[in-house]
This record gives C-alpha cells, sequence and structure tokens, in this order.
C-alpha cells in the first residue's frame, strides 16, 4: 500500500455521511454554551490587542503556540520544523545531542516534514532525459523503492509508447530511500534496474506514506530543473490504469490552456480527516482549516510545466502536511489559479467494480487493484477488434 496515492475525498465523504447520521442535534442556545461563547469572545479581543508582532492574531496564535507545542511533543529532530527558512538537515548542530536522550513516549500520529523540495538531492536523475528530444507530455509515477512489479508493469503498458499520436512521451519513476536495513543491497538492485530502464529518479528522502508531499515536490522539482521544455506533465500513481491515447488527444484539443493549468478529477470542498486511525488523517496543528482547498485527486493529474517551479517556489510559505493532492490544491489557491475541470470529467474514473473493454476504451484513468490486472486489462483492451 506504500505507494498508494492519497484519497482523502472519496472516504473522507463518505465518513462524514455516516457520523452526520450518529451525531444527535443538540439544544444550541442554553446559558452555558452562551456564557462560552461570550468567554472566547472576550479572549479572541485580549489575544489581538495585546499582540504586537506583524503576523495577525490568527496567524500569530497558530505559527507561535499550536506548531510549537505541537512540535515539542513530536520531538523529531530530523524533520526539522522549519517552513519558511530552509536550512539543509544538517546544520542543526545542537539539537543532535537531543536525539541521545531516549524520547519521553513515541509520539502517535503523523510526524511533520518539510516539502521544500531543494532540501533534498537527485541521487540519480536522468539528466538527459529531456535533452534529446522535448517530450509533449512527461508522466511521472511515484513509487515505492522495492515495488519492482509495478514499474514492470507500466513499462509493458502505458509507460511503453514514446511517441503517441506523433508526440514524444516519457514516462519516469520517482523514488526516495527505503527506510530499510539493507539500504545498500535496495541501492543496487535499483541501479541494476536503472541501467537496464533509465527511467529511474532517486531522491534522498526517505520513501513513506507520510513523506508523499516530499515525493510529488521533488517531481515538481525535477520538472523544474530538467524537463522545462515539456509541454505537460502528469503525476500518476503506480496502481492506475492510463489510456494514454486518450489522454494525449485530451491535451491536443485547442482549447487547453499552455499556462497555468491544472486539471483532473476535482474535488471540492472536502473535510480534513480528523480521525486519529484514518491514514489521511491531518492534525490540526498542521492543517487548521476544516475543509481543503479545491484539488485534483491525487491518482493523476496533469498540468502545464510553467507550475512546478511555481509550486516549488511557493511551497517555502506553506506550512507542510501530509496529504499531497491536497497540498497542490493549496498551492495552487495561493498562486492565486484554480484547477480546471477536463474537457470530459467522466473521464476520469476512479474505483472500478469491473473491467468492460468498451469502457476502458474511453476513459483516460481508473485505479486498480493489482499490476496484473494492469497487464491483463491493458492486453485485452490492445487485442484486435472494435472495442465497443
Ligand atoms: C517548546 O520547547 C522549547 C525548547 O525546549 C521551549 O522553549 C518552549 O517553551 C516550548 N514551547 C511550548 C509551547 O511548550
Ligand atoms: C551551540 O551551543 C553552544 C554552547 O551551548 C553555543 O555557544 C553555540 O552558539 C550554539 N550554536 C548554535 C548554532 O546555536
Ligand atoms: C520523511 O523524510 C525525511 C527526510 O528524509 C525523514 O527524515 C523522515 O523520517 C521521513 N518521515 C517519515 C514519516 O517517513
Amino acid at each position: 500500500m506504500g505507494d498508494h496515492g492519497s484519497r482523502p475525498g472519496v472516504n473522507g465523504l463518505k465518513r462524514l455521511e455516516v457520523e452526520s447520521l450518529h451525531f444527535p442535534k443538540k439544544p444550541i442556545f442554553n446559558r452555558r454554551f452562551l456564557f462560552l461563547v461570550l468567554l472566547c469572545f472576550g479572549l479572541c479581543i485580549l489575544c489581538y490587542t495585546m499582540s504586537n508582532n506583524s503576523f495577525s492574531w490568527w496567524e500569530g496564535f497558530q505559527l507561535n503556540i499550536q506548531y510549537e507545542k505541537f512540535l515539542n511533543r513530536s520531538r523529531d529532530v530530523h524533520l526539522h520544523p522549519v517552513y519558511r527558512v530552509h536550512p539543509k538537515p544538517s546544520v542543526i548542530p545542537n539539537e543532535t545531542h537531543a536525539t541521545t536522550k531516549p524520547p519521553p513516549t513515541t509520539p502517535p500520529g503523523p510526524q511533520y516534514h518539510v516539502a521544500y523540495p531543494r532540501n533534498y538531492h537527485f541521487i540519480m536523475d536522468q539528466a538527459d532525459a529531456c535533452k534529446n528530444a522535448t517530450p509533449f507530455l512527461v508522466l511521472m509515477v511515484p513509487v515505492a523503492p522495492h515495488n519492482v512489479e509495478a514499474r514492470n508493469a507500466i513499462r509493458q503498458t502505458w509507460g511503453k509508447a514514446e511517441v503517441v499520436q506523433g508526440e514524444v512521451v516519457l514516462t519516469l519513476f520517482m523514488l526516495g530511500l527505503s527506510g530499510q536495513a539493507d539500504i545498500e543491497k535496495q541501492q543496487e538492485k535499483i541501479q541494476h534496474e536503472n541501467m537496464e530502464h533509465q527511467d529511474l529518479i532517486l531522491s534522498d528522502f526517505i520513501d513513506s506514506y507520510l513523506n508523499l508531499t516530499i515525493k510529488t515536490m521533488v517531481i515538481m522539482d525535477w520538472l523544474a530543473t530538467h524537463c522545462n521544455n515539456a509541454a505537460y506533465a502528469m503525476k500518476i500513481d503506480s496502481d492506475m490504469f492510463l489510456n494514454i491515447d486518450n489522454l494525449v488527444t485530451m491535451l491536443k484539443k485547442p482549447n487547453i490552456p499552455k499556462i497555468n493549468y491544472l486539471t483532473g478529477m476535482l474535488m471540492w470542498n472536502r473535510p480534513v480527516v480528523r480521525s486519529k486511525n484514518s491514514k489521511w488523517y491531518v492534525p490540526e496543528e498542521m492543517y487548521p482549516d476544516s475543509n481543503y482547498p479545491t484539488y485534483t485527486l491525487g491518482m493523476g493529474y496533469i498540468f502545464s510545466t510553467d507550475l512546478p517551479e511555481r509550486f516549488v517556489q511557493i511551497s517555502k510559505s506553506i506550512k507542510p502536511f501530509n496529504i499531497e493532492d491536497a497540498y497542490i490544491g493549496m498551492c495552487m489557491k495561493k498562486l492565486g489559479l484554480h484547477p480546471s475541470s477536463p474537457p470530459d470529467p467522466s473521464q476520469f474514473k476512479a474505483y472500478n467494480r469491473q473491467y468492460n473493454r468498451c469502457e476502458f476504451s474511453k476513459v483516460i484513468t481508473y485505479i486498480l487493484g493489482s499490476s496484473k490486472q494492469l497487464v491483463d486489462y491493458w492486453t485485452d483492451l490492445k487485442k484486435p477488434g472494435q472495442p465497443c
């Protein structure tokens, strides 16, 4: 499950519906409640008048107290908790001795990470991938280092074509460092695999589910620094079916913008998941609002390649949180941009129940259950004869 995309939307919504059924409505205007409201109001005014720094009272409160408290609790000096300035992880000399002390208790829940991708470095980078030919579309696939099976299935299916309808298409895999013990053996395997396929990019952050935002931002950094001559790029998960022909057809339509363009399956007004045992849990300290800005579901979203550099720059001023697709939504919002609805939204599908050749010939995305499904469906789709 390590490299599945984050999809708070679908289940978050379901959960909300379920929860709202179980909470009986209480009378709102009882005296105690009114008293509390007045007390809060008074406190707010007090806070406001007492704050004499340049932040707004809300921001000051968030950053200085809540944020710090949370960080004190999580106590992980490796995850240097600064998001406005971006020191390299190595320059925290005086905090290092803190690690020798045993931590008081293992802190539950997710840990902070720094999403600014230029804190990390490429160990393997496909430096020439976009020099020899200018791609029309680059498919960037975040995948767990050990998941060779998913990479091989993609290489045999939608990642195979180098030219689609006369346009150059490039497929690359983004990997972080495996958190496992035999890191050297793992690296050796990866190097071997790369010698054969020349399609792996490896960066030096720890590859884990909670670090998917880092992974996405490292993808953005790579595109900005190594491939900004491409027209479009797509971040697509490794468990996806992609009808690459339909995608290229869509992107070649004359009314598709060439800049400031982000599209996919749009998620509007999705609630932040606050239930601690959910894989999409985000504490309020990381993200105080109760809803996300409009974003495109992480399974697969497409963007014009002017955006990656802008995402990287704006990420300096956005507090990191672990839901990568909503984080990109946040970057868009801060840039004053909005994700666009695709020409035919019904082409972006998430969960499928059953394979249907005719249907798969019309869609652009579908989430699959296994790499075997991808190979099987693809083989069936490409066999001779009309699909419908
Ligand atoms: C967090 O820890 C620092 C240093 O250990 C301390 O100065 C500060 O008061 C703590 N903040 C909170 C809110 O507990
Ligand atoms: C580290 O600690 C030493 C001694 O406590 C102090 O002199 C020095 O300025 C500190 N360095 C930094 C970078 O905080
Ligand atoms: C995220 O990546 C950072 C940088 O490599 C690492 O220090 C941290 O442990 C990772 N966090 C998780 C939860 O894996």
